[in-house]
Parts: C-alpha cells; sequence; structure tokens
C-alpha cells in the first residue's frame, strides 16, 4: 500500500494548489535495508580480531539489564590467537565501580561465529555482523533460544563519529533493541596485565 502525503496551500492569488507525494518505494524498501544492515560476516580472519577494542556502545533486550549495563565505566575485549583447538582466547573486562572484572575464555570461530567451550557452559553464541566503520567488531550476543540478548559495537578508538552512531542506531532499531547507550569514551579501561581474575561479574557473558 502506498503511503501518500497530502499537502494544499493557497498562494497569493488564491489558486489552490496540491501536492501528492507518494512513499511507495520508501516503505517497501525499509525491511530489504534492516536484512542488508544487520547481515552476519561472510568470513573473518581471527588475525583482524587480534588485540584490544573498547566497547564504544551497546544495547540489551533486557531494560533491566540496560540500565545495569549503562552503570558500568568502560568495557573493553581482548582476543588472542592460541594453538589450542578452540583457536581464540577471548577476555572480555568491565571496570565498574573502579574495579576491574574480566575472566578469558576458551572460543572457536567459525565464519563469523565465535562459540564458547562447552566446559565453560556459557550458553551464548556470539556473532561478527557487518558494519561501515573499518576499525570496530559488531557483535551481536544470542541465547541457547537463539534469541538476541545483546548488540555491542567495539573498537579500536574509544568515540565514534556522529554518522557512525547513526548507523548502530539504526541497526539496533532494525534488530528491535531498545536505542544504544554510549559509552564514556574518557575513562580508563581495564588494565588486564596488572589485575587477577576476579568473579565473573559484569562481564559479557552473563546472561541474566
Ligand atoms: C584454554 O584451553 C587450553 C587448552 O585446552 C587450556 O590449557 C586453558 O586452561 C584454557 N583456558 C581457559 C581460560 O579456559
Ligand atoms: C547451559 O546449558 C546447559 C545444557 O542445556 C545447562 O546444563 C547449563 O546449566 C546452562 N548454563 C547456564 C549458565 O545457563
Ligand atoms: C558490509 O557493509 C559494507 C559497507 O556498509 C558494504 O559495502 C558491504 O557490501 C557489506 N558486506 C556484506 C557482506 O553485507
Ligand atoms: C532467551 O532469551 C529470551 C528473550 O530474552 C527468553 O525469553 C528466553 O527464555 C531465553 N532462553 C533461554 C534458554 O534462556
Ligand atoms: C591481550 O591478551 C594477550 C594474551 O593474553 C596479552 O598478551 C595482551 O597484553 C593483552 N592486551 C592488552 C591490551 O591487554
Amino acid at each position: 500500500m502506498n503511503t501518500c502525503i497530502i499537502s494544499a496551500h493557497r498562494n497569493m492569488f488564491s489558486v489552490c494548489t496540491i501536492a501528492v507525494f507518494c512513499l511507495a518505494s520508501v516503505s517497501l524498501s525499509a525491511p530489504l535495508a534492516c536484512e542488508d544492515s544487520t547481515r552476519p560476516l561472510d568470513q573473518l580472519v581471527p588475525r583482524h580480531l587480534e588485540g584490544r577494542w573498547a566497547l564504544v556502545a551497546g544495547t540489551l533486550s533486557d531494560p533491566a539489564q540496560l540500565a545495569f549495563f549503562k552503570r558500568r565505566d568502560s568495557s573493553s575485549v581482548n582476543f588472542s590467537i592460541t594453538s589450542a583447538a578452540s583457536n581464540i582466547l577471548y577476555t572480555p573486562s568491565v571496570l565498574f565501580g573502579g574495579k576491574c572484572h574480566l575472566q578469558s575464555f576458551n572460543v572457536s570461530l567459525e565464519r563469523s561465529i565465535l562459540t564458547f567451550d562447552v566446559r565453560d557452559q556459557v550458553n551464548l553464541t556470539m556473532t561478527f555482523l557487518n558494519t561501515s566503520c573499518e576499525d570496530c567488531v559488531l557483535m551481536r550476543f544470542d541465547n541457547e533460544s537463539k534469541e538476541l540478548q545483546r548488540l555491542l559495537l567495539f573498537s579500536r578508538r574509544r568515540e565514534m563519529e556522529q554518522r557512525e552512531m547513526e548507523e548502530f542506531t539504526a541497526q539496533a532499531e532494525c534488530l528491535s533493541m531498545p536505542p544504544p547507550a554510549v559509552m564514556d569514551p574518557n575513562t580508563d579501561l581495564c588494565l588486564e596485565r596488572s589485575i587477577s581474575p576476579s568473579a565473573p561479574a559484569p562481564t559479557e557473558t552473563e546472561q541474566r
């Protein structure tokens, strides 16, 4: 069905003009645009992931968790390539209330999907989605029933350009997620080497 805007106005000679703009193409292309903008990457080279990425923005499907998420000072993930069968060591860290919480996990990468070692009992699947931002990784986290739990944008930078945030906001909207929370670019990140592992508090693996 066409969406039409009808506008009428009277000019100084009292001639009524009516303009009709039909927005059929806009309403038809919207779902297709969402499909394109939320597509998983076809292939991801592990080398590309290596090193540390700062969380720049994120959104969670659960409003209570999102409120808690917004209270973190900063967050980052570190990927390193290992010789283990599960080829990547994934270390999410969260600075919360001035304390660093981090834990390492063996994960395996297949195409654009990271899965946890079964022994870790973390029932989450992480998928890398396409983004136009070249120094970013966009990750979606799905639970066991394949339902989207969170969508996180990480970058080598601490802060995004406005148009990059707009793209991310649109992607979140396409996936029916709440508007993303943007991280403060001026807070410190966890200093991994100086901190001993702590209880897996609010890291990127919590499921509730
Ligand atoms: C990852 O796997 C290797 C080899 O199986 C094991 O030695 C190591 O302890 C594991 N690391 C973590 C954090 O589970
Ligand atoms: C993950 O799933 C397994 C098997 O379904 C279950 O035993 C385990 O308790 C779940 N772990 C968490 C943290 O929910
Ligand atoms: C990923 O996004 C870029 C830029 O937005 C686009 O040029 C490219 O075709 C996309 N790739 C896939 C696999 O959708
Ligand atoms: C997965 O998440 C959805 C929505 O957040 C929830 O309703 C469902 O119970 C979850 N499934 C599991 C197995 O935790
Ligand atoms: C990332 O993890 C690797 C391996 O554990 C470590 O050598 C490296 O220093 C870490 N990078 C940062 C920035 O913490």
